[in-house]
């Protein structure tokens, strides 16, 4: 027994069981004093303590659960309340449907309110309007978690006044190359299927006058674009650039950075004061497509990529430094919560690839991170769901919710 749960069976035996043996001995307390009922009290305690020690592990989650709430070194922090008011700009091809699943998951726990398209999968084109939406009767929505182009005002139109704001990037090469394979080979973008396949990254690179000229792309600048970066933007206007990434410093309190996801699910689960497992999440949407690395791409290829890409080139550089400075200040302790999130969510990955049949539980123990928790293959199947038919359904809901 360690010396925690020493403590924790001393806290519960001085509250409990003296509490609970005067009680017994009180319910029906003779007139006379009788050595047999205190045999029968003292056999009844002794009870008390088989059974205890029986349920010894419930007992201590109760008792922890107990300490907890009273010396706070439980997360999240009990005095704030979790953020349930929340922005997410889902930058293309950033890992941002991972972050998707679980906002979506959080808000249908919660019966949150989702701002959902009548139609489509996105929340705007354009920055400085959005699409038909299914109407809310208090004309304001919980959460946004949808593809769009990032205009403040446009935001706010929807989202309540203390709504987070929330954005992820990734480096812009490999986004680029994701994207060019997911929207030629799923999305059939008709600028992209005009590129020959042989050297396809290469052609796009080296002849984006033929094949990409478009100042914004889903190929070229494709964050500034989600950003809502406007259109005018020369390679050499550093500063005009430096002043809209300081203006979406002040609209975006958090950019996670997808090379760093897990560490940036626990950075986003302190700041939105949520539960451990509100975080928990299962990879989608991951494409298999050839690295940089493997493409062979020679330094003048990159070189030119970064050039015609330099807007999100200085985008993730920015958010990158951020972030990477939020960590060098980071205690110990968040170390050690990302240590342990990265264990329980690989338990989790390899449970829910499990077959049905095998384990129908994965149980995560209590922790000074979390209390008891329980997925099934039910929870394993929504972590799982693909973007567009978790769309649908949300659309579903909210139609109904909104007719009633
Ligand atoms: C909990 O939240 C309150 C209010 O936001 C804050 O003042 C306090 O410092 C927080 N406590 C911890 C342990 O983070
Ligand atoms: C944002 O949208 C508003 C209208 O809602 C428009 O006036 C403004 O120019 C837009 N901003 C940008 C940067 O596109």
């Amino acid at each position: 027994m360690s010396a925690g749960e020493k403590k924790r069976y001393a806290l519960l035996f001085f509250v409990l069981p003296k509490k609970s043996s005067k009680e017994l001995v009180d319910i029906k307390r003779p007139k006379h004093r009788s050595r047999t009922k205190h045999w029968v009290a003292g056999g009844i305690f002794v009870c008390f303590l088989v059974v205890v020690y029986y349920y010894r592990d419930f007992v201590i989650s109760v008792s922890n659960r107990f300490t907890e709430y009273f010396t706070q070194t439980y997360a999240p922090n009990v005095t704030s309340p979790e953020v349930r008011h929340i922005g997410f700009l889902k930058v293309h091809k950033a890992g941002g449907s991972s972050v998707q699943n679980v906002l979506f998951r959080f808000g249908l726990k919660r019966h949150l309110s989702f701002i959902m398209p009548t139609k489509d999968y996105k929340f705007s084109t354009y920055g400085h309007v959005h699409v038909d939406l299914i109407n809310n009767k208090n004309g304001c929505y919980d959460i946004l978690a949808l593809h769009s182009v990032f205009n403040k005002t446009t935001y706010s139109q929807v989202l309540p006044s203390d709504a987070v704001y929330i954005a992820i990037v990734r480096e812009p090469l490999s986004l680029m190359i994701s994207g060019a394979y997911y929207h030629r080979d799923v999305s059939f973008v008709s600028y992209l299927r005009r590129v020959p396949k042989e050297n396809y990254i290469q052609n796009l690179i080296r002849y984006p006058e033929r094949y990409d000229p478009n100042e914004l792309s889903l190929t070229r600048n494709s964050m500034a674009m989600d950003f809502g970066f406007p259109k005018g933007f020369h390679v050499t206007d550093t500063e005009r650039v430096q002043n809209y990434l300081s203006y979406l410093d002040k609209q975006f309190q958090f950019v996670m950075i997808m090379e760093r996801f897990d560490e940036s699910m626990v950075f986003l689960r302190r700041l939105l004061n949520w539960k451990f497992e509100d975080i928990l999440y299962i990879p989608l949407n991951a494409n298999q497509h050839k690295s940089a690395e493997e493409l062979q791409l020679s330094n003048t290829d990159r070189k030119k990529f970064e050039e015609r890409n330099f807007l999100d080139v200085a985008i993730y550089k920015h958010f990158k430094n951020i972030f990477l400075k939020k960590l060098s200040v980071a205690d110990s302790e968040f170390f050690a919560e990302v240590d342990y999130f990265k264990t329980m969510r690989t338990e989790l990955e390899e449970f829910c690839s499990s077959h049905e049949s095998a384990k129908s539980f994965y149980h995560i123990e209590e922790s000074r991170w979390n209390s008891p928790i329980t997925v099934t293959h039910l929870d394993c199947d929504t972590m799982k769901m693909p973007e567009l038919k978790f769309i649908d359904k949300i659309r579903q809901i909210e139609k109904q919710g909104r007719s009633r």
